[in-house]
């Protein structure tokens, strides 16, 4: 299916999967192979409902052609209570990585006016 984006017109691009059987799941796994040339600066998150979500952020990082800027991986007890915090943190974490490979005269000072 072709994207309706380009993803090459965005500074970060945020990926998300959930656990399926311990791995990343099937349809973002696809998603990434077809998009990996268009994957340069990326933040990963996953969900599981017990485990798995530190593996699937791991073979999610192997479909980079470079590290992700950040990771986070939750519990769907956490996306139930208290998401936005911990997305908030992926989005800060992630926005400073991608600030520090700017070159200085081009950097943010963040996402607060
Ligand atoms: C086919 C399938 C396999 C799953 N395997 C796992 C698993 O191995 N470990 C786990 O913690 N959760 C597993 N889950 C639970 C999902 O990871 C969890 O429901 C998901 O992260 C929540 O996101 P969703 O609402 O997009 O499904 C599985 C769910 C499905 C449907």
């Amino acid at each position: 299916m072709a994207l309706r984006h380009d993803l090459g017109a965005y500074d970060i691009v945020f990926i998300g999967s959930p656990t399926w059987n311990q791995a990343l799941s099937s349809p973002v796994r696809g998603f990434m192979q077809r998009s990996q040339a268009r994957l340069a600066n990326v933040a990963l998150f996953a969900t599981c409902a017990g485990r798995g979500a530190d593996q699937v952020l791991a073979q999610m990082g192997e479909l980079l052609p470079e590290p992700p800027l950040a990771t986070l991986g939750m519990l769907e007890n956490d996306v139930r209570h208290g998401a936005a915090v911990r997305v908030g943190e992926l989005v800060e974490a992630a926005l400073e990585a991608w600030n520090r490979k700017q070159p200085t005269s081009e950097r943010t000072t963040g996402t607060r006016a």
